[in-house]
């Protein structure tokens, strides 16, 4: 099989690539991403020589460079990562987001109806259901949950939702979506909580905590996400929703604690700083589907996968010190400088 991955030089797309080229010796892989901030092909170096990959710098948004590719490389299934993924960014700036999230989307599936393909996955998340109330802990968002999105990201992701059902239905396009709840492992950029805090955290830094604290995020380490894809795009029905999520909610503090426990430094280092706008309370994903349907269990406990992740960060210090060191530093001071 010939996959077409998206966004495969990001956080998740990058660990998906690992995994499959590793998993499924019969497949190759064309990485199709546009090395936003976001992207780094350093992070791809460890298979950057596997003659059944290849790396192409393109915006899944060019719908020329998309139909030349198509044609060219014939790929049976496409797997959509790319994206704008960052709430504080979408709440600064909406608008590259619906042209990455919304546009690029509709391209893509444009595409795939153009050249045909077996499959079409967009890989969604749990942010489209918009939140659950702190005190309802019986709540859990099921594919049945309507779309309530908060954020200009989640707004953008829920929209691009709706237009692969409306492919699937209006034309038949063989279309599967996944909603995944918070991910963490390897290889994920320093702007998100976890690494944000294993950073700050090596560095002596304070640790800004948006509010109290107090909002609640369901866990996945990020392989058990890649193996929900990969049996979705062999076993999944085409139109079907697939919820992903392995019941691990944490309130960010307790998250940050537990990272300055694991590195030994003192909860002196956090600091609160000025709540996000409209911050979603509560993320809880209900993955009975899947695991009914597809058989898919997470396989990574979270104290495993917390250790595991800060130890990565221990190991490849070059590869986050890089990019916390450049452009991202004018960023960073602009979100948590004066809050
Ligand atoms: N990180 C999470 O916890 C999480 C949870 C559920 C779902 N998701 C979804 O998973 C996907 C991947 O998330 P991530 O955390 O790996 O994101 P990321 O920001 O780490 O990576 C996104 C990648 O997409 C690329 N990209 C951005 N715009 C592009 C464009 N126009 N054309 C081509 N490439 C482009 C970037 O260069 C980057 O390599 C996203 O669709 C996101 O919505 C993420």
């Amino acid at each position: 099989m010939k996959l077409f991955v998206t966004g495969g030089a990001g956080f998740i797309g990058s660990n998906f690539i690992f995994y499959l080229l590793e998993k499924h010796p019969e497949d190759a892989v064309l990485c199709v991403d546009a090395l936003t901030y976001a992207g780094n092909l350093e992070t791809l170096a460890p298979v950057m020589q596997n003659p059944r990959f290849r790396f192409v710098k393109a915006d899944i948004a060019d719908r020329a460079a998309m139909y030349a590719l198509f044609e060219s490389e014939k790929p049976d299934v496409v797997v959509n990562f790319a994206a704008e993924s960052h709430v504080d960014r979408s709440i600064e700036n909406p608008s590259i987001f619906l042209q990455t999230n919304v546009m690029g989307t509709q391209v893509l599936l444009d595409a795939c109806r153009k050249y045909g393909i077996q499959r079409y996955h967009q890989v969604s998340t749990d942010e489209v259901y918009g939140d659950l109330p702190l005190d309802r802990l019986d709540l859990f968002f099921t594919e049945q949950t309507p779309l309530h999105a908060s954020s200009p990201y989640s707004a953008s992701k829920a929209s691009a939702d709706l237009l692969c059902n409306a492919y699937f239905r209006t034309y038949g396009l063989p279309v599967t979506i996944s909603r995944c709840s918070n991910n963490y492992g390897p290889y994920q950029f320093p702007e998100k909580l976890i690494p944000l805090m294993i950073a700050n955290a090596l560095a002596d830094k304070p640790l800004p905590v948006y509010g109290e604290g107090l909002n609640v995020r369901d866990w996945l380490y990020v392989e058990d996400h890649c193996t929900a894809i990969d049996l979705i795009l062999r076993k999944g029905k085409p139109g079907q929703v697939y919820n992903i999520g392995g019941h691990n909610e944490r309130r960010n503090i307790d998250i940050v604690k537990t990272i300055l426990a694991i590195l030994g430094k003192p909860e002196s280092l956090i600091t609160h700083v000025a709540d996000r706008k409209g911050h979603d309370q509560r993320y809880a994903i209900d993955p009975a589907f899947i695991h009914r349907e597809l058989g898919w269990l997470p396989q990574t406990g979270f104290e495993d996968g917390i250790r595991k992740t800060v130890q990565w960060y221990l190991d490849n210090k070059p590869w986050w010190e890089n990019i916390v060191n450049g452009e991202y530093q004018t960023y960073y001071e602009r979100m948590y400088g004066n809050r």
